[in-house]
């Protein structure tokens, strides 16, 4: 098979940049989105890498890449869609502004994204769509991460909409829903190690596997805790 070439967005570190990091070791070819292209200095892949300029909040910047990496790669066999953010407000005391912003970055540039690239997923015939959504897509664990859980809860019931939307033509999608990873947004709000929790590396394992499974093999939701809840 062809090198298949993957998209990932905000791969300039944390979990994207630790997916970025094991699909170069697993062959593919990387399309990273981020807003400051310049800094990421040593990409995986290396100069086989294409680093653009990706900003959820400029609503031009989705196409611009996606048609930086066809000009580049002459095609796209999946969207990882990574970049994300958190406001750690309960819903009280955010303003409509707040809410815009986590909507913005983690439900509407998403979809835009995954919509700039559907030709190119569709004609691959096994294209693959990853989203980084949350276990706050799937519960409300406390005030102050209820409006995170709003826009992760949209992101959650975007990737099973695009699954259903994409079924018939081979794109098969996941939302991959990690409790605490331990990067820059949850090691700024939990008040545990980051050696206690999930590390981003295993986070990557599980999106290379997925992009690996056949057509025959749909994984809708992929929950994943380093502590024990009721379920998950
Ligand atoms: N860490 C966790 O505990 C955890 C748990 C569940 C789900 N998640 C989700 O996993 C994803 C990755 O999070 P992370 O833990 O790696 O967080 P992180 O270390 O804070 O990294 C966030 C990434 O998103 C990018 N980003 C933020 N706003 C952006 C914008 N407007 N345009 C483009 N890129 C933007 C950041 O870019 P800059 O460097 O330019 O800021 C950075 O690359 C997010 O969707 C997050 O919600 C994380």
């Amino acid at each position: 098979m062809a090198e298949r070439v993957a998209m990932i967005s905000g791969a300039n570190r944390g979990i994207g940049a630790a997916i970025a990091a094991h699909l170069a070791e697993r062959g593919w070819r990387l399309s990273l989105g981020m807003r400051k292209p310049q800094g990421l200095t040593a990409p995986p892949g290396g100069s086989a890498t294409l680093v653009s300029h990706y900003d959820a909040e400029d609503i031009a910047s989705e196409a611009a890449w996606t048609e930086a990496t066809v000009q580049r790669f002459g095609r796209i066999d999946a969207v990882i869609a990574n970049a994300g953010v958190m406001i750690p407000k309960t819903v009280i005391e955010a303003d409509d502004e707040d809410l815009g912003l986590l909507f913005q970055v983690n439900v509407r540039s998403p979809l835009r994204l995954v919509r700039a690239a559907w030709p190119w997923l569709v004609r691959s015939g096994r294209g693959r769509v990853v989203t980084l959504v949350s276990l706050s897509g799937k519960r409300v664990k406390s005030a102050r991460s209820g409006l995170y859980a709003m826009s992760k809860f949209a992101a959650l019931a975007m990737t099973h909409a695009i699954r259903h939307a994409g079924w018939d033509q081979g794109v098969r999608a996941t939302a991959i829903c990690p409790g605490f990873v331990a990067t820059d947004m949850a090691i700024s709000l939990a008040d545990r190690a980051p050696e206690d929790m999930t590390q981003p590396g295993d986070v990557a394992r599980l999106v290379g596997m997925l992009l690996d499974l056949p057509n025959t093999a749909s994984v809708a939701e992929i929950p994943i805790n380093s502590t024990l809840e009721e379920m998950v």
